[in-house]
């Protein structure tokens, strides 16, 4: 059988980088072609170079059987390749239809809206692609704007469509809607090429999966025949478990500590973003809070660590109130912090590993007259924590922004457990590691709940939720609209409740 695409030994270089370093892809008609890799692994540059965007070193492209060298993504459109982009390019203020057209050779606003709004609705309807032509963008949800994505592609004749980590954006039944869809387009005869570092959502729609790893490719498996645990080895070339993790100790709920009442915080442009939240974590809990990026978590998990104010209501830490809105109070009360900007409010980036490791008791240290002295605890605490947290660092007194990202945050975790908190609030602990990176930060995590530290872990993946929680709570717009227990717990009901269906409705 011909292939739809076929690239073969493809070289780019980024000063500095080789992002892709002899890759080989091979995509049947038809088919979902995953393409599977960790950050950084190369797949964004593979597919920017299919589409036009990027052109190869070295390599050569051929499309159903011809070979092509496009110099611009129309090219490759020209070729029925289109293309999804992580970060959408749609103009807010004009409608669906509209951008449909944007960027058509022939002057797109003399063409008759009508048609076009016919013709969107007719592939909107045929794909399962949910959304209104003459709505404005600014007016739609992230999942809504994707699909207007997908329709712009499948309006200019795609037939090979790419899309680059398009569940990022998406609750988890947002995202199996557009599972049905990519089906529904290769049920027709299209080529879907789905890049995602997600194994489960790669299981689930795909034929094959080609794995990358470090700009090279591993290997071409088909689906069918293999198992998450073998293509999690595959893309970091060693065997990792996955077990659901279990806990020695069980969480003593009887010791509260941390408690908040009815507290209301407002966002950086004034706006209410959490809205009477009340909330527990027992000594030794892992409570878990899940939400689609946006409804408030990052707000409250600055409020619980003293670096935003609350409008009303109060918080306790093992039984004290504690004053909002000061961060010198909440550390001193036993609340630790993993922030989800980790290298602006986490860390000092240009600072060695081993001055972050420290900046936590910096104070009490810097009134030490035994300057000498210090240094020398400072590095020896420091070694000792690159040691136990497995930071993959040249040294204690590299800067951390040379740093990966799971060794960032790697020091982070390290810093913050050896202030023996009481509290931990983790948000997003693990997103964009690699999964090497992440058993480490899951393993620390679980041991510092082992050890008593009730922790509020703020996460989008459900999966990471699901594993490591006792309890989940579930945010929309600000509040808790759910609360259930981990165990058993019913993935579509927080799945659906995450976006925004009323609990009660979901029963
Ligand atoms: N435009 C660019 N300039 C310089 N380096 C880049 C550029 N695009 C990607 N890279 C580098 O190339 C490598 C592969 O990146 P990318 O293709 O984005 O990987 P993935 O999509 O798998 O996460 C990374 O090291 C990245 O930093
Ligand atoms: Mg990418």
């Amino acid at each position: 059988m011909q292939s739809a695409v076929r690239m073969t030994g493809i070289v780019k270089r980024f000063p500095g980088v080789v992002a892709n370093d002899g890759v080989d892809l091979d995509v049947r008609p038809g088919e979902v072609h995953a393409l599977l890799g960790e950050n950084g692994a190369g797949k964004s540059t593979l597919s920017n170079i299919l589409t036009g965007l990027y052109r190869p070193d070295e390599g050569k492209v051929e499309v159903n059987g011809q070979v092509v060298n496009f110099a611009s993504p129309k090219d490759a459109l020209h070729a029925g390749i289109g293309m999804v982009h992580q970060h959408f390019r749609l103009v807010e203020t004009f409608t669906v239809a509209e951008n449909v057209v944007l960027g058509e050779d022939d002057a797109p606003f003399l063409m008759n809206q009508q048609a076009v709004a016919a013709r969107v609705k007719e592939i909107s309807d045929r794909y399962g692609l949910a959304v209104d032509p003459s709505a404005r963008i600014w007016q739609l949800s992230v999942g809504e704007q994707q699909r207007v994505e997908i329709i712009k592609t499948l309006y200019r004749g795609a037939r090979i469509l790419i899309l680059d980590e398009p569940t990022a954006v998406l609750t988890p039944n947002e995202a199996d809607v557009l599972f049905a869809t990519l089906r529904a387009m290769v049920a027709e005869g299209r080529t879907v090429i789905f890049i995602s570092h997600k194994l489960d959502e790669v299981m689930k729609v795909s034929d094959r999966v080609t794995v990358l790893r470090g700009g090279r490719t591993v290997g071409t498996v088909d689906t069918a025949n293999t198992s998450t645990r073998e293509l999690a080895s595959l893309m970091v070339g060693r065997s990792v478990e996955f077990s659901r993790v279990t806990r020695v100790n069980r969480a003593d709920n009887s010791t509260t500590v941390l408690e908040l009442t009815d507290v209301t915080a407002n966002d950086d442009r004034g706006r209410v973003a959490v809205q009477s939240v009340s909330l527990t974590v027992g000594r030794g809990e892992i409570v878990g809070v899940a939400g689609v990026a946006g409804n408030g978590q990052r707000e409250l998990a600055e409020v619980i660590a003293g670096m935003r104010g609350c409008s009303s209501g109060t918080i306790s830490v093992a039984g004290r109130t504690v004053q909002s809105g000061r961060a010198r109070v909440a550390i001193d009360s036993g609340v630790a912090h993993i922030p989800e900007d980790r290298l602006h409010t986490g860390l000092a980036s240009s600072h060695s590993v081993e001055d972050n490791m420290a900046l936590k008791n910096y104070r009490s240290r810097e009134m030490s007259p035994f300057r000498m002295l210090r240094r020398k605890a400072i590095r020896e605490q420091a070694t000792g924590l690159v040691d136990r947290y497995d930071v993959k660092t040249p040294n204690t007194s590299t800067p951390v922004r040379l740093l990966s990202g799971g060794n960032v945050q790697k020091v982070l975790l390290a810093r913050e457990f050896s202030a023996m908190p009481k509290v931990l609030v983790a948000a997003s602990p693990t997103r964009g590691l690699d999964v090497g990176a992440i058993e480490t930060v899951r393993d620390r995590l679980v041991e510092a709940a082992e050890g008593g530290v009730g922790i509020l872990l703020i996460s989008e993946d459900l999966d990471e939720i699901m594993s490591l929680a006792d309890r989940i709570l579930v945010i929309y717009e600000g509040r808790i609209v759910d609360d259930l227990s981990a165990v058993g717990a019913d993935r579509q009901r927080i799945g659906l409740t995450m976006g925004g269906v009323a609990q009660e409705t979901v029963r």
